[in-house]
């Protein structure tokens, strides 16, 4: 299957995707970032993978800055789209248009936590667990149906640094897995469900 990946900053998982993209049957035909100075824009260009970026700040409305986006990732014809770690609310009308076919990586076991600062935010409220989720995007933010989560204990020294750095360990992992399900056909979105092989995740 042919995928489009946004980003908006390292790429740590944008590279556990390019690593993997054999074994999962990805072809990664573009990163796209809205800062240019993303380094997943490198780790693309290594690969020699063909890179965007697009400055939100040019665009007088997230309107305009998302039908500019959408455009861009047309040009691809993309089977799926990968938010890995795409640092930008994206309209209804972009959400619904890609519905069933765009995916996120979020840094906390939702429901919990969605947003920003999900690590100090697990620590502040005494969290025995947290980790990661994926899940299909819908106009909800952080809000859309759960595909699969993988969580860590939280230690009583833990720093936020320390703590998403066991989180990053597992969404490198759990990040290829999904995807490998939806190149697959194995994974849907149903209504308002995720399924693998017909039943509800
Ligand atoms: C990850 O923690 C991801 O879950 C979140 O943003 C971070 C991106 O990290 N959405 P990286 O750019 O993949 O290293």
């Amino acid at each position: 299957m042919k995928g489009v990946i946004l980003i908006s900053g390292s790429g740590s998982n944008l590279q556990s995707i390019i690593d993997n993209a054999s074994i999962i049957d990805l072809k990664i035909e573009a990163v796209i970032s809205n800062n240019k100075d993303a380094f997943g824009l490198q780790r693309a260009q290594k690969s020699n993978i063909p890179t965007h970026s697009i400055d939100h700040k040019s665009f007088s409305s997230r309107e305009e800055f998302d039908q500019s986006l959408s455009q861009l990732i047309d040009q691809y014809n993309p089977d799926i789209i990968i938010l890995a770690g795409f640092m930008r609310i994206l309209t209804a009308e972009f959400t619904q248009k890609y519905t069933g076919k765009i995916i996120n990586i979020h840094p906390s076991l939702l429901p919990k936590f969605q947003g920003l600062n999900t690590h100090q935010r697990a620590l502040d409220a005494g969290e025995k667990e947290h980790g990661v989720s994926v899940h299909f995007v819908t106009s909800e933010l952080d809000g859309g149906p759960i595909i699969a989560q993988s969580s860590v204990e939280v230690l009583i020294d833990d720093t936020v640094e320390s703590l998403a750095k066991r989180v990053l360990i597992e969404e490198h992992k759990l990040f290829p897995k999904v995807i490998h399900w939806y190149t697959q056909g194995r994974l849907k979105l149903s209504g308002s469900n995720a399924t693998l092989d017909g039943k509800v995740l």
